[in-house]
């Protein structure tokens, strides 16, 4: 069992090629304060990567300076090989249909009901206007993410782990190649919780996407994650299997799991 790397160690995962997901040197901060410290990051093909983090950590800002909602002060992001920093708009729209977000709003429109929303947005983003191609795709993701029996409901009468289900149906809709999830069970019962993390874990086998998931759920981590990386003081400190981690040395580690 190799140990994890401690300090800022360079992720080395591979030949860089694999790398669907890649921040390197990454610096951002705010008011002179600093968020992101030389971050490097990698994500590989068909691996799902676990950002752990306490509150105030940096990991939303790493989240949208990955997705190019916000720009690094320093450092690049490249996706599939593609320098974020130096795509003008229409490129950086092309690379976004790569991404999926589970973010925390989950961007549901409270006026739709859940077909609705999902109708809307394939006609948005997708510009498919054909009415039974379009309803056979929300068939079809509405049965990936258990939510088939919610179609004629509106949003206020869904629970908190069915509104999490139909911002995951949405983001599939566009069948990403990565799908990025900001503290996906934050909010929900254990038991939810847990009904989530296996459907995020089950997403990427089925589809073989990349994920980056961020949080700082311990059993999501462990039920979803190949790979940890632990954020502190807005670099990786920390980076291994949960098996790994769960019995490394570092106080800060251990107090994760504890
Ligand atoms: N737009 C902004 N302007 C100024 N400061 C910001 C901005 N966004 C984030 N910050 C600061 O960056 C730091 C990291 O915030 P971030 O939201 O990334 O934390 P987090 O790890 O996601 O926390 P949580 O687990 O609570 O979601 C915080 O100190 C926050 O105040
Ligand atoms: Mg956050």
């Amino acid at each position: 069992m190799s140990l994890p790397t401690e300090n800022n160690d360079r992720p080395d995962q591979g030949p860089a090629d694999t790398a669907t997901l890649q921040m390197v040197d990454g610096t951002k901060g705010f008011g002179g304060e600093p968020v992101l410290r030389d971050m490097q990051l990698r994500l590989n093909q068909g691996e799902t990567l676990v950002i752990l983090g306490r509150s105030g950590s940096g990991k939303t800002v790493l989240l949208k300076c990955l997705v190019g909602l916000m720009k690094l002060d320093e450092g690049s992001v490249l996706i599939q090989g593609q320098d974020l920093g130096s795509a003008d708009s229409k490129a950086l729209n092309q690379i976004r249909k790569k991404l999926g977000f589970l973010f925390q709003g989950a961007a549901i429109y409270d006026s739709l009901s859940v077909r609705e929303n999902l109708e809307f947005h394939i006609h948005r983003q997708l510009q498919i206007q054909d009415d039974a191609e379009v309803e056979s795709l929300v068939m079809k993701v509405l049965q990936d993410v258990g939510l088939e029996e919610a179609i004629g409901k509106m949003p206020s009468e869904l629970s908190g782990g069915m509104r999490k289900r139909l911002g995951l149906a949405r983001a599939l809709v566009s069948k990403p190649d990565l799908m990025l999830y900001d503290e996906p069970t934050t909010g929900l019962d254990p038991v939810t919780s847990q009904e989530i993390s296996r459907l995020i874990r089950d997403t990427q086998s089925a589809r073989g996407v990349a994920s980056l998931v961020v949080t700082h759920d311990m059993r999501c981590a462990q039920t979803t994650a190949d790979r940890i990386i632990v954020l502190r003081d807005g670099a990786a400190c920390a980076e291994g299997t949960y098996a790994e981690l769960e019995s490394s040395s570092d106080a800060d580690i251990k107090a994760f799991f504890s």
